[in-house]
């Protein structure tokens, strides 16, 4: 009889560890870790256990997050998105994690991110995934209202590459003023401007391979200029080795010891210099002032044989009215005597109407 009676509460014991497992998901008291893995979920499940501090949905078709998503889990210390189709982050959808310290939602498709979207309340969160997460390019905008508003202090890592990033608001990352690690590879880039990368004095590396950096331009330096500490990779964007890459090779030659792919750095275009190191690329190889002088040269030269032109063809005129002089003295006179004809015929009209009787005159034999 006690036998039974055991056996039914541990029957109950076991059925309560099922039920404080949601459906679809696996559960790992033990290993603190909940796993809901490429199982068609619409939304976050409800009941995950409060002992949870590694929980994993991914792969799944969620769309939205808020404020209900995650409630009473305030042990989760890592959770992962990655993989789903969230498009919208409502304000304040970490607020109850309070122990948070990684979040990734790579893999996702976000259009709209609400301005306190990844506040965390203790401030707890130290890495944020977030490659191949935006929509489009568009959604930079309300990333960068999120990553201003989400008083984020003390993130240290920070992923945005794989997004199709076409320039970077101003002031962006001003905030994140403890981040050490910042990835911007495989997007679009095509140049660093004033104030995108203010405020970031401790980052260690800055990874911005992959790019369509033609070049980097004075102000581009000098941003990179203002993160003393930082480690950059620059490798594989279309570096276009003309004259104007002057400044930004001489820069790379200061710069050598903080450039980690330094080596690497090579030419895309012209196709003459395709694979040409761009460290090799100094004033010598590119001849940028020979070429200009020797413009200077043509230009010079082509005002002279203008010149030369000019006066031969107004000698062959002058020759010209030379041959010409007697048929010309003669049109002349023509010309002159026509005209004194007509001026004599206006002479007597002008007689004419000014005498009022010989106007009366004429008008009387009219009628
Ligand atoms: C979180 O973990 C602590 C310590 O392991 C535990 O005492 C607490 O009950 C957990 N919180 C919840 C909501 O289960
Ligand atoms: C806030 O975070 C600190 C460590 O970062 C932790 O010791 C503390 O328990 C957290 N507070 C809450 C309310 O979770
Ligand atoms: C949790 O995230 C930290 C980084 O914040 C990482 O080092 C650790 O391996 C992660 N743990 C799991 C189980 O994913
Ligand atoms: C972010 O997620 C992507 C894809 O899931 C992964 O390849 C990358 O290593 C992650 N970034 C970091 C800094 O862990
Ligand atoms: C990004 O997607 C939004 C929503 O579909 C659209 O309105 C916007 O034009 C797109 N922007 C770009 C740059 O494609
Ligand atoms: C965020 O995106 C939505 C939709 O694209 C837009 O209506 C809203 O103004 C944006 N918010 C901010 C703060 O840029
Ligand atoms: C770069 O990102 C695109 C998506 O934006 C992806 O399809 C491609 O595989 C990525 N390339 C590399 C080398 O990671
Ligand atoms: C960038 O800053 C420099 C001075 O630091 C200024 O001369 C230049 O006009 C600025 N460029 C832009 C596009 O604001
Ligand atoms: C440039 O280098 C790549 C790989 O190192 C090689 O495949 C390619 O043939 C080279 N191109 C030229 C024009 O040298
Ligand atoms: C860097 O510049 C110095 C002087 O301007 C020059 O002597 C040196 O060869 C350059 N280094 C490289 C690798 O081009």
């Amino acid at each position: 009889m006690l036998d039974l009676t055991q056996r039914i509460v541990f029957c109950a014991l076991l059925a309560s560890v099922y039920a404080s497992c949601p459906p679809r998901c696996e559960c790992s008291e033990a290993a603190h870790t909940v796993k809901c893995v490429s199982k068609d979920l619409q939304s976050i499940p409800t009941g995950i256990p409060g002992y949870t501090r590694n929980l994993f949905i991914t792969g799944n078709q969620i769309s939205r997050l808020g404020p209900e998503s995650f409630k009473g889990l305030e042990n989760v210390t890592n959770l992962s998105l990655s993989n789903n189709r969230i498009s919208e982050v409502e304000s304040l959808t970490f607020k109850g994690l309070h122990s948070l310290r990684s979040l990734d939602l790579s893999n996702n498709q976000l259009a709209v991110i609400h301005p306190e979207a990844f506040a965390v309340l203790n401030q707890s969160l130290r890495e944020l995934n977030l490659s191949r997460a935006l929509y489009n390019h568009s959604a930079v905008t309300n990333l960068s209202t999120a990553l201003r508003w989400s008083s984020l202090e003390t993130l240290r890592g920070l992923d945005l590459s794989d997004n199709s990033l076409i320039f970077l608001p101003p002031r962006i990352f001003s905030y994140l003023s403890s981040l050490r690690r910042l990835r911007l590879s495989n997007n679009s880039l095509v140049a660093i401007q004033n104030s995108t990368l203010s405020g970031l004095e401790q980052l260690e590396v800055l990874d911005l391979t992959l790019n369509a950096l033609k070049t980097l331009s004075e102000e581009g330096l000098q941003e990179l200029d203002s993160l003393p500490r930082a480690a950059l990779l620059l490798g594989e964007n279309p570096f276009t080795c003309t004259c104007g890459i002057e400044p930004f090779a001489q820069w790379l030659n200061r710069s050598q010891n903080r450039i980690r792919d330094v080596e690497s750095l090579t030419c895309a275009f012209p196709a003459s210099m395709r694979n040409t190191s761009l460290l090799a690329m100094g004033t010598m190889t590119l001849g940028c002032h020979e070429r200009d002088a020797a413009a200077d040269l043509a230009l010079q030269t082509s005002y002279v044989f203008l010149g030369i032109v000019l006066g031969f063809i107004g000698l062959i005129f002058l020759f010209v009215l030379y041959l010409n002089r007697k048929g010309i003295k003669k049109r002349i006179y023509d010309m002159r005597d026509a005209c004194r004809e007509v001026w004599e015929g206006y002479h007597y009209r002008f007689e004419m109407d000014s005498d009022p009787r010989l106007s009366q005159v004429s008008n009387s034999a009219d009628v």
